[in-house]
């Protein structure tokens, strides 16, 4: 039978785990969540930050977790079960960046860098997918890839930042793959250029705010909320037949 309308957007999930959720996307994505109605459990280090938007929030609860260590993993999934339930839908935005060129970048530093944008994307979603299929619950995992997983940056050197998101876009269709049979649905988004924490020199300097203007059709940078239409609709039941897909928010950046 066909849905239209508030019901096609629907959310696929109940309770959201949010990985970055202390600054930029990660908050702008369980803002938007939230309007759907989604249960929320917001994580990333700074604890200050996630209690402040979970404050905010009508129905949030958070827990500070450093997702490059696997035991901290362990803890935020221990208390997932002991106080939240089965949790239904996954949003790995958290993020790093090391800008360096690739002769001054030390393998510290590249592994530092995938480790929190590749490996914490794999242990929290296996982690996820585990659980769900032992309750035999269905899911959707929503991962932060970036048009810099599908292109070489240009202007900025970003050797493990670069390949870290080319290996989440395969990653989304690996898990994707492996998972279909349970009804977990795994898909990207590969946002252009955000403001944030992340990017801010980017955007208080003159040359480079020129240089996003004139390289991208659209002619801007995103803009707040830009992100919401896409985390809803892969959150929803509007892409209930949509799996292992990458979808591009860029302002044609990457069409050029
Ligand atoms: N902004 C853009 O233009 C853009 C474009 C494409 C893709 N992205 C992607 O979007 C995602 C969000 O980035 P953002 O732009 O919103 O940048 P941001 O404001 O710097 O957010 C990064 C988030 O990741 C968390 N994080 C970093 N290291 C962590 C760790 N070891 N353990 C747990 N959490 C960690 C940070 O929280 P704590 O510091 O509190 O731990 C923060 O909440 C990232 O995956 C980024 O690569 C951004």
């Amino acid at each position: 039978m066909a849905t239209t309308g508030r019901d096609l957007f629907s959310l696929s999930a109940e309770t959201f785990l949010i990985t970055g959720a202390s600054s930029g996307l990660g908050v702008e994505a369980a803002r938007a969540l939230a309007r759907q109605g989604a249960k929320l459990v917001l994580t990333a280090r700074r604890e200050e930050r996630l209690e402040a938007l979970a404050r905010e929030l009508p129905n949030a609860a958070y827990y500070a977790c450093d997702l490059s260590s696997t035991e901290e993993i362990e803890d935020l999934w221990r208390f997932c079960d002991q106080e939240i339930g089965v949790v239904t839908g996954l949003l790995n935005n958290a993020g790093a960046a090391v800008v360096k060129q690739a002769t001054e970048e030390s393998d510290e530093e590249y592994r530092s860098v995938l480790e929190v944008n590749l490996v914490s994307v794999f242990a929290m979603s296996k982690r996820f997918a585990k659980r769900l299929i032992d309750v035999k619950r269905e899911g959707v995992v929503v991962n932060v890839a970036s048009v810099l997983g599908l292109l070489g940056s240009g202007q900025i050197p970003l050797a493990s930042y670069t390949s870290s998101k080319a290996g989440v876009v395969n990653l989304t269709r690996e898990l994707a793959v492996q998972w279909a049979q349970y009804g977990i649905r795994v898909n990207a988004v590969a946002p252009g250029w955000f403001f944030s924490e992340m990017t801010e020199s980017m955007f208080t300097d003159e040359k480079a705010q020129r240089w996003i203007a004139q390289r991208t059709p659209m002619g801007r940078a995103g803009a707040v909320g830009e992100l919401d239409g896409v985390f809803i609709f892969l959150s929803s039941k509007a892409s209930s037949y949509v799996t292992g897909q990458t979808f591009v928010v860029d302002g044609g950046w990457s069409i050029l």
